[in-house]
Protein backbone atom coordinates (compact mmCIF):
# COMPACT_ATOMS: atom_id res chain seq x y z
CA UNK A 1 0.00 0.00 0.00
CA UNK A 2 1.52 3.80 -1.01
CA UNK A 3 -0.29 6.27 1.00
CA UNK A 4 -1.59 8.83 -1.53
CA UNK A 5 -0.10 12.16 -1.82
CA UNK A 6 -2.99 14.98 -1.71
CA UNK A 7 -2.44 18.30 -2.91
CA UNK A 8 -4.45 20.75 -1.30
CA UNK A 9 -5.76 24.33 -2.45
CA UNK A 10 -4.56 27.19 -0.83
CA UNK A 11 -7.36 29.12 1.52
CA UNK A 12 -7.60 32.63 -0.35
CA UNK A 13 -6.16 33.93 2.72
CA UNK A 14 -2.93 32.24 2.62
CA UNK A 15 -2.32 32.48 -0.61
CA UNK A 16 -3.23 36.40 -0.56
CA UNK A 17 -0.58 36.14 3.03
CA UNK A 18 1.96 34.54 0.93
CA UNK A 19 2.58 37.44 -1.50
CA UNK A 20 2.09 40.24 0.63
CA UNK A 21 4.60 38.86 2.44
CA UNK A 22 7.11 38.13 -1.00
CA UNK A 23 6.15 41.59 -2.16
CA UNK A 24 6.99 43.16 0.98
CA UNK A 25 10.33 41.41 1.59
CA UNK A 26 11.25 42.04 -1.96
CA UNK A 27 10.27 45.87 -2.57
CA UNK A 28 9.91 48.39 -0.34
CA UNK A 29 6.41 48.77 0.88
CA UNK A 30 3.29 47.64 0.45
CA UNK A 31 1.37 46.02 -2.70
CA UNK A 32 -1.80 48.30 -4.02
CA UNK A 33 -3.79 44.62 -3.85
CA UNK A 34 -3.72 40.82 -3.89
CA UNK A 35 -4.91 39.23 -6.99
CA UNK A 36 -5.66 35.94 -7.72
CA UNK A 37 -6.29 33.10 -10.93
CA UNK A 38 -7.56 29.37 -10.97
CA UNK A 39 -5.88 26.13 -12.92
CA UNK A 40 -8.46 24.22 -14.84
CA UNK A 41 -9.62 20.88 -15.84
CA UNK A 42 -10.93 20.15 -19.15
CA UNK A 43 -14.01 18.05 -18.24
CA UNK A 44 -14.05 16.93 -22.13
CA UNK A 45 -13.21 18.80 -25.53
CA UNK A 46 -9.85 18.22 -26.27
CA UNK A 47 -7.59 19.56 -29.03
CA UNK A 48 -10.55 21.30 -29.94
CA UNK A 49 -10.14 24.64 -28.94
CA UNK A 50 -7.39 25.98 -32.33
CA UNK A 51 -10.48 23.78 -34.48
CA UNK A 52 -13.28 26.46 -33.53
CA UNK A 53 -14.73 23.37 -32.07
CA UNK A 54 -16.30 23.17 -28.54
CA UNK A 55 -14.46 22.45 -24.82
CA UNK A 56 -16.00 22.47 -21.71
CA UNK A 57 -13.58 23.14 -18.31
CA UNK A 58 -14.17 23.71 -15.19
CA UNK A 59 -12.01 26.40 -12.74
CA UNK A 60 -9.62 24.65 -10.30
CA UNK A 61 -9.40 25.59 -6.53
CA UNK A 62 -6.00 25.89 -6.70
CA UNK A 63 -4.91 29.32 -7.67
CA UNK A 64 -1.90 31.54 -8.59
CA UNK A 65 -1.75 34.97 -6.26
CA UNK A 66 0.05 37.83 -7.41
CA UNK A 67 0.12 41.02 -4.92
CA UNK A 68 1.38 43.91 -7.19
CA UNK A 69 1.74 47.75 -7.66
CA UNK A 70 1.85 50.17 -10.74
CA UNK A 71 5.00 52.27 -11.20
CA UNK A 72 5.80 55.28 -12.66
CA UNK A 73 7.95 54.05 -15.36
CA UNK A 74 7.86 51.06 -17.52
CA UNK A 75 9.86 48.92 -15.89
CA UNK A 76 8.78 45.48 -14.62
CA UNK A 77 10.30 43.92 -11.56
CA UNK A 78 9.25 39.86 -10.61
CA UNK A 79 9.62 38.12 -7.98
CA UNK A 80 7.79 34.22 -7.06
CA UNK A 81 8.12 31.77 -4.55
CA UNK A 82 8.88 29.11 -7.25
CA UNK A 83 11.72 31.37 -8.92
CA UNK A 84 15.43 32.73 -7.91
CA UNK A 85 15.86 36.28 -7.97
CA UNK A 86 14.37 39.25 -9.73
CA UNK A 87 13.41 39.45 -13.54
CA UNK A 88 13.03 42.82 -14.64
CA UNK A 89 12.51 44.55 -18.10
CA UNK A 90 11.60 47.39 -19.85
CA UNK A 91 7.60 47.06 -20.62
CA UNK A 92 9.19 48.84 -24.16
CA UNK A 93 11.50 45.77 -25.05
CA UNK A 94 8.96 43.16 -23.95
CA UNK A 95 8.83 41.48 -28.14
CA UNK A 96 8.38 38.22 -29.48
CA UNK A 97 11.03 35.83 -28.07
CA UNK A 98 11.12 37.31 -24.48
CA UNK A 99 12.18 34.72 -22.56
CA UNK A 100 11.80 33.58 -19.06
CA UNK A 101 8.73 32.77 -16.92
CA UNK A 102 8.08 36.86 -16.97
CA UNK A 103 7.49 36.70 -20.76
CA UNK A 104 4.06 35.37 -18.99
CA UNK A 105 3.49 38.14 -17.10
CA UNK A 106 4.96 41.17 -18.63
CA UNK A 107 3.26 39.75 -22.17
CA UNK A 108 0.35 40.56 -20.63
CA UNK A 109 1.15 43.96 -19.96
CA UNK A 110 2.50 44.24 -23.91
CA UNK A 111 -0.86 42.80 -24.97
CA UNK A 112 -3.16 44.75 -23.02
CA UNK A 113 -1.16 47.90 -24.50
CA UNK A 114 -1.52 46.43 -28.12
CA UNK A 115 -5.18 46.36 -27.61
CA UNK A 116 -4.92 50.23 -26.83
CA UNK A 117 -5.21 50.34 -23.28
CA UNK A 118 -2.91 52.35 -21.27
CA UNK A 119 -0.81 50.25 -18.93
CA UNK A 120 2.63 51.07 -17.23
CA UNK A 121 5.23 49.57 -15.17
CA UNK A 122 4.89 47.46 -11.86
CA UNK A 123 6.49 45.92 -9.27
CA UNK A 124 5.24 42.02 -8.75
CA UNK A 125 5.09 39.03 -6.63
CA UNK A 126 3.90 35.86 -7.34
CA UNK A 127 3.04 32.14 -5.49
CA UNK A 128 1.46 29.74 -6.37
CA UNK A 129 -0.38 26.32 -5.66
CA UNK A 130 -1.28 25.24 -9.08
CA UNK A 131 0.78 22.52 -9.28
CA UNK A 132 3.74 23.19 -12.59
CA UNK A 133 3.96 20.99 -15.85
CA UNK A 134 1.07 18.91 -14.38
CA UNK A 135 -1.11 20.20 -17.51
CA UNK A 136 -3.51 22.11 -15.14
CA UNK A 137 -2.50 25.28 -16.40
CA UNK A 138 -0.60 27.43 -14.28
CA UNK A 139 1.14 29.92 -17.25
CA UNK A 140 -3.09 30.55 -17.84
CA UNK A 141 -3.33 31.05 -14.09
CA UNK A 142 -0.42 33.04 -13.98
CA UNK A 143 -1.68 34.69 -17.30
CA UNK A 144 -5.15 35.42 -15.63
CA UNK A 145 -4.52 36.85 -12.61
CA UNK A 146 -1.93 39.64 -13.86
CA UNK A 147 -4.52 40.29 -16.44
CA UNK A 148 -7.12 40.96 -13.14
CA UNK A 149 -4.52 42.87 -11.92
CA UNK A 150 -3.42 45.05 -14.65
CA UNK A 151 -7.01 45.57 -15.30
CA UNK A 152 -7.44 46.93 -11.67
CA UNK A 153 -4.80 49.35 -11.45
CA UNK A 154 -5.10 50.61 -14.96
CA UNK A 155 -8.76 51.19 -13.94
CA UNK A 156 -9.86 49.39 -17.47
CA UNK A 157 -12.94 47.43 -16.05
CA UNK A 158 -12.83 44.48 -18.18
CA UNK A 159 -12.94 42.29 -15.28
CA UNK A 160 -16.24 43.60 -14.59
CA UNK A 161 -18.05 41.79 -17.36
CA UNK A 162 -18.14 38.46 -19.02
CA UNK A 163 -17.70 40.45 -22.28
CA UNK A 164 -14.86 42.31 -20.79
CA UNK A 165 -13.18 39.09 -19.67
CA UNK A 166 -13.29 38.14 -23.27
CA UNK A 167 -11.28 40.86 -23.89
CA UNK A 168 -8.71 39.81 -21.51
CA UNK A 169 -8.53 36.53 -22.99
CA UNK A 170 -7.60 37.48 -26.04
CA UNK A 171 -4.15 39.48 -24.04
CA UNK A 172 -3.39 36.67 -22.06
CA UNK A 173 -3.59 34.29 -25.22
CA UNK A 174 -1.61 36.72 -27.20
CA UNK A 175 1.03 36.75 -24.46
CA UNK A 176 1.24 33.38 -24.86
CA UNK A 177 1.25 32.55 -27.99
CA UNK A 178 3.17 35.69 -29.64
CA UNK A 179 5.45 36.40 -26.52
CA UNK A 180 6.38 33.11 -24.50
CA UNK A 181 5.83 31.46 -27.87
CA UNK A 182 3.81 28.55 -26.90
CA UNK A 183 1.10 28.05 -29.81
CA UNK A 184 -1.72 27.09 -27.52
CA UNK A 185 -5.48 27.60 -28.28
CA UNK A 186 -7.27 29.94 -25.49
CA UNK A 187 -9.13 27.30 -23.79
CA UNK A 188 -6.95 27.80 -20.06
CA UNK A 189 -7.11 31.39 -20.09
CA UNK A 190 -11.16 31.19 -21.13
CA UNK A 191 -11.40 28.76 -18.68
CA UNK A 192 -9.20 30.99 -16.18
CA UNK A 193 -11.20 33.90 -16.74
CA UNK A 194 -14.69 32.76 -17.60
CA UNK A 195 -15.58 29.85 -15.46
CA UNK A 196 -18.18 30.13 -12.55
CA UNK A 197 -18.30 28.34 -9.38
CA UNK A 198 -20.42 25.50 -9.72
CA UNK A 199 -20.61 25.60 -12.89
CA UNK A 200 -18.54 24.61 -15.92
CA UNK A 201 -18.39 26.28 -18.97
CA UNK A 202 -19.15 25.38 -22.49
CA UNK A 203 -16.80 26.93 -24.70
CA UNK A 204 -17.31 27.75 -28.14
CA UNK A 205 -14.52 29.06 -30.13
CA UNK A 206 -15.93 29.54 -33.64
CA UNK A 207 -14.85 32.83 -34.73
CA UNK A 208 -17.24 35.91 -34.87
CA UNK A 209 -18.89 34.78 -31.82
CA UNK A 210 -20.39 37.06 -29.23
CA UNK A 211 -19.26 36.51 -25.51
CA UNK A 212 -22.69 35.02 -24.69
CA UNK A 213 -22.30 32.82 -27.38
CA UNK A 214 -18.87 31.81 -27.02
CA UNK A 215 -18.70 30.93 -23.44
CA UNK A 216 -22.31 29.40 -21.90
CA UNK A 217 -22.45 28.46 -17.93
CA UNK A 218 -23.51 24.83 -17.71
CA UNK A 219 -24.29 24.08 -13.52
CA UNK A 220 -22.72 20.92 -12.79
CA UNK A 221 -23.27 20.46 -9.09
CA UNK A 222 -21.33 17.52 -8.19
CA UNK A 223 -22.25 17.73 -4.40
CA UNK A 224 -25.77 17.38 -5.21
CA UNK A 225 -25.27 14.34 -7.53
CA UNK A 226 -22.95 12.46 -4.71
CA UNK A 227 -20.15 12.93 -6.96
CA UNK A 228 -16.87 14.24 -7.28
CA UNK A 229 -13.87 15.20 -9.56
CA UNK A 230 -10.90 13.42 -8.84
CA UNK A 231 -7.70 14.85 -10.73
CA UNK A 232 -4.82 12.76 -10.89
CA UNK A 233 -1.15 14.47 -11.66
CA UNK A 234 0.97 11.55 -12.89
CA UNK A 235 3.95 13.83 -12.89
CA UNK A 236 4.71 12.53 -16.64
CA UNK A 237 6.90 15.53 -18.02
CA UNK A 238 4.81 17.17 -21.10
CA UNK A 239 5.51 20.37 -22.29
CA UNK A 240 4.13 22.62 -24.96
CA UNK A 241 6.59 24.51 -26.31
CA UNK A 242 8.20 21.25 -27.97
CA UNK A 243 7.15 20.26 -31.24
CA UNK A 244 4.49 17.83 -30.83
CA UNK A 245 1.60 19.95 -29.80
CA UNK A 246 2.62 22.23 -32.93
CA UNK A 247 2.65 19.35 -34.96
CA UNK A 248 -1.41 18.53 -34.10
CA UNK A 249 -2.00 21.71 -34.41
CA UNK A 250 -0.35 21.80 -37.99
CA UNK A 251 -1.98 18.76 -39.53
CA UNK A 252 -5.26 19.96 -38.33
CA UNK A 253 -4.49 23.09 -40.21
CA UNK A 254 -3.38 21.03 -43.21
CA UNK A 255 -6.35 18.68 -43.19
CA UNK A 256 -8.83 22.20 -43.35
CA UNK A 257 -7.03 23.45 -45.78
CA UNK A 258 -7.16 20.39 -48.48
CA UNK A 259 -10.84 20.32 -47.65
CA UNK A 260 -11.10 23.74 -48.42
CA UNK A 261 -12.19 24.89 -44.71
CA UNK A 262 -10.87 27.61 -42.76
CA UNK A 263 -11.51 24.79 -39.75
CA UNK A 264 -12.91 21.42 -39.02
CA UNK A 265 -15.40 22.52 -37.30
CA UNK A 266 -16.68 23.19 -40.75
CA UNK A 267 -17.37 19.87 -40.86
CA UNK A 268 -20.14 19.67 -38.98
CA UNK A 269 -23.56 19.06 -41.16
CA UNK A 270 -25.34 21.17 -38.33
CA UNK A 271 -23.40 23.88 -39.58
CA UNK A 272 -23.97 23.38 -43.28
CA UNK A 273 -20.80 20.74 -43.41
CA UNK A 274 -20.01 17.81 -45.35
CA UNK A 275 -20.05 15.23 -42.50
CA UNK A 276 -17.58 12.98 -41.39
CA UNK A 277 -17.26 10.33 -43.92
CA UNK A 278 -17.16 12.50 -47.11
CA UNK A 279 -14.22 14.44 -45.29
CA UNK A 280 -12.05 11.28 -44.71
CA UNK A 281 -13.18 10.22 -48.31
CA UNK A 282 -11.91 13.49 -49.91
CA UNK A 283 -8.33 13.21 -47.61
CA UNK A 284 -7.97 9.76 -48.47
CA UNK A 285 -5.78 10.71 -51.57
CA UNK A 286 -3.54 12.91 -49.87
CA UNK A 287 -2.92 10.58 -46.85
CA UNK A 288 -1.26 7.86 -47.32
CA UNK A 289 -0.68 6.24 -43.75
CA UNK A 290 -3.93 8.05 -42.34
CA UNK A 291 -2.38 10.04 -40.53
CA UNK A 292 -4.33 13.20 -41.52
CA UNK A 293 -7.73 11.15 -41.46
CA UNK A 294 -6.92 10.05 -37.65
CA UNK A 295 -6.65 13.60 -36.63
CA UNK A 296 -9.29 14.81 -38.16
CA UNK A 297 -11.96 11.84 -36.87
CA UNK A 298 -10.63 12.79 -33.48
CA UNK A 299 -11.72 16.70 -33.40
CA UNK A 300 -15.07 15.69 -35.26
CA UNK A 301 -16.37 12.89 -32.73
CA UNK A 302 -15.00 15.56 -29.73
CA UNK A 303 -16.66 18.36 -30.54
CA UNK A 304 -19.90 15.71 -30.77
CA UNK A 305 -19.09 14.40 -27.65
CA UNK A 306 -19.03 17.54 -26.08
CA UNK A 307 -22.03 18.16 -27.42
CA UNK A 308 -23.78 15.73 -25.96
CA UNK A 309 -21.89 15.46 -22.52
CA UNK A 310 -23.19 19.31 -21.55
CA UNK A 311 -26.28 18.25 -22.66
CA UNK A 312 -26.58 15.24 -19.81
CA UNK A 313 -24.85 18.00 -17.55
CA UNK A 314 -27.68 20.50 -18.56
CA UNK A 315 -30.21 17.81 -17.48
CA UNK A 316 -28.70 17.42 -14.01
CA UNK A 317 -27.62 13.95 -15.83
CA UNK A 318 -23.84 13.78 -14.35
CA UNK A 319 -23.16 10.72 -13.34
CA UNK A 320 -24.34 9.45 -17.24
CA UNK A 321 -21.29 11.03 -18.68
CA UNK A 322 -18.63 8.99 -17.93
CA UNK A 323 -18.90 6.81 -21.32
CA UNK A 324 -18.38 10.15 -23.04
CA UNK A 325 -15.16 10.41 -21.13
CA UNK A 326 -13.53 6.89 -21.69
CA UNK A 327 -14.64 7.65 -25.59
CA UNK A 328 -12.72 10.95 -25.19
CA UNK A 329 -9.85 9.31 -24.21
CA UNK A 330 -9.70 6.07 -26.48
CA UNK A 331 -9.89 8.90 -28.72
CA UNK A 332 -6.75 11.23 -27.94
CA UNK A 333 -5.01 7.94 -27.38
CA UNK A 334 -5.69 6.14 -30.94
CA UNK A 335 -6.49 9.16 -33.17
CA UNK A 336 -4.78 11.89 -32.03
CA UNK A 337 -2.00 9.98 -30.36
CA UNK A 338 -1.32 12.17 -27.22
CA UNK A 339 -1.70 10.24 -24.44
CA UNK A 340 0.99 8.07 -22.71
CA UNK A 341 1.88 5.09 -20.91
CA UNK A 342 0.73 6.87 -17.35
CA UNK A 343 -2.10 8.69 -18.48
CA UNK A 344 -3.83 5.10 -19.86
CA UNK A 345 -2.82 3.45 -16.49
CA UNK A 346 -5.07 6.09 -14.66
CA UNK A 347 -7.82 5.42 -16.99
CA UNK A 348 -7.41 2.24 -16.58
CA UNK A 349 -6.86 1.25 -13.00
CA UNK A 350 -9.37 4.42 -12.14
CA UNK A 351 -12.17 2.42 -14.08
CA UNK A 352 -11.74 -1.08 -12.72
CA UNK A 353 -11.77 0.62 -9.33
CA UNK A 354 -15.11 1.51 -9.57
CA UNK A 355 -14.61 5.50 -11.49
CA UNK A 356 -18.36 6.52 -13.75
CA UNK A 357 -15.33 7.89 -16.67
CA UNK A 358 -12.17 8.59 -16.77
CA UNK A 359 -10.01 10.65 -19.55
CA UNK A 360 -6.32 12.69 -19.84
CA UNK A 361 -7.01 16.05 -19.88
CA UNK A 362 -4.94 19.30 -21.72
CA UNK A 363 -2.82 18.79 -23.79
CA UNK A 364 -1.51 15.29 -23.13
CA UNK A 365 2.16 13.28 -23.19
CA UNK A 366 1.93 13.44 -20.27
CA UNK A 367 0.30 15.72 -17.24
CA UNK A 368 -3.07 15.03 -15.46
CA UNK A 369 -5.91 12.28 -16.11
CA UNK A 370 -9.51 13.12 -14.56
CA UNK A 371 -11.84 11.10 -12.84
CA UNK A 372 -15.79 10.78 -12.13
CA UNK A 373 -16.10 8.76 -8.85
CA UNK A 374 -19.28 8.55 -6.57
CA UNK A 375 -18.23 10.09 -3.31
CA UNK A 376 -17.93 7.48 -1.46
CA UNK A 377 -15.51 5.51 -3.75
CA UNK A 378 -12.64 8.17 -4.21
CA UNK A 379 -10.41 7.24 -1.39
CA UNK A 380 -10.82 3.16 -3.25
CA UNK A 381 -9.68 4.87 -6.57
CA UNK A 382 -6.72 6.90 -5.64
CA UNK A 383 -5.20 4.52 -3.60
CA UNK A 384 -5.74 1.85 -6.99
CA UNK A 385 -4.09 4.42 -9.02
CA UNK A 386 -1.28 5.29 -6.33
CA UNK A 387 -0.84 1.39 -5.94
CA UNK A 388 -0.49 0.51 -9.79
CA UNK A 389 1.79 3.55 -10.16
CA UNK A 390 4.13 1.51 -7.16
CA UNK A 391 3.82 -1.52 -8.67
CA UNK A 392 4.86 -0.39 -12.28
CA UNK A 393 7.90 1.51 -10.70
CA UNK A 394 6.61 4.84 -11.55
CA UNK A 395 6.97 8.37 -9.78
CA UNK A 396 4.37 8.66 -7.17
CA UNK A 397 1.65 11.25 -8.99
CA UNK A 398 -0.43 13.64 -6.91
CA UNK A 399 -4.34 13.88 -6.27
CA UNK A 400 -6.19 17.12 -6.14
CA UNK A 401 -10.03 17.07 -5.59
CA UNK A 402 -11.49 19.57 -8.20
CA UNK A 403 -14.97 20.86 -7.33
CA UNK A 404 -16.17 23.61 -9.96
CA UNK A 405 -14.69 27.06 -8.64
CA UNK A 406 -14.53 30.63 -9.04
CA UNK A 407 -12.24 32.60 -11.91
CA UNK A 408 -10.00 35.42 -11.36
CA UNK A 409 -10.70 38.24 -9.21
C1 LIG B 1 -3.38 22.77 -23.90
C2 LIG B 1 -3.55 24.07 -24.65
C3 LIG B 1 -5.03 24.35 -24.92
C4 LIG B 1 -5.71 23.14 -25.56
C5 LIG B 1 -5.37 21.87 -24.82
C6 LIG B 1 -5.88 20.64 -25.51
O1 LIG B 1 -3.94 22.86 -22.63
O2 LIG B 1 -3.02 25.14 -23.90
O3 LIG B 1 -5.14 25.49 -25.72
O4 LIG B 1 -5.37 23.04 -26.92
O5 LIG B 1 -3.98 21.71 -24.64
O6 LIG B 1 -7.26 20.62 -25.50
Amino acid sequence: MTEPQWLEAWPVEEGARRVDELFTSSFEGSPEGVWSAPGRVNLIGEHTDYNAGLCLPTALPHRTFIALRPREDDRVRLVSAQAEGVWEANLSEIAPGTGGWGAYVAGVAWALAEAGHKVGGFDAAVDSCVPFGAGLSSSAALEASVAVALDAVAGLGLAASDAGRTELVDATRRAENEIAGAPTGGLDQSASLRCREGHALLLDFRPGLSALESGVPVPFDLETAGLTLLVVDTKAEHSHVDGEYGARRAACEQAAKLLGLDSLREIAPALGGMGIDRALAELEPHDADGVLRRRVRHVVSETDRTARFANLVREGRAADVGPFMLASHVSLRDDYEVSCRELDLVVDTAMTAGALGARMTGGGFGGSAIALVNRADVDTVAQAVADAFADAGLTAPAFLLAPPSAPAA
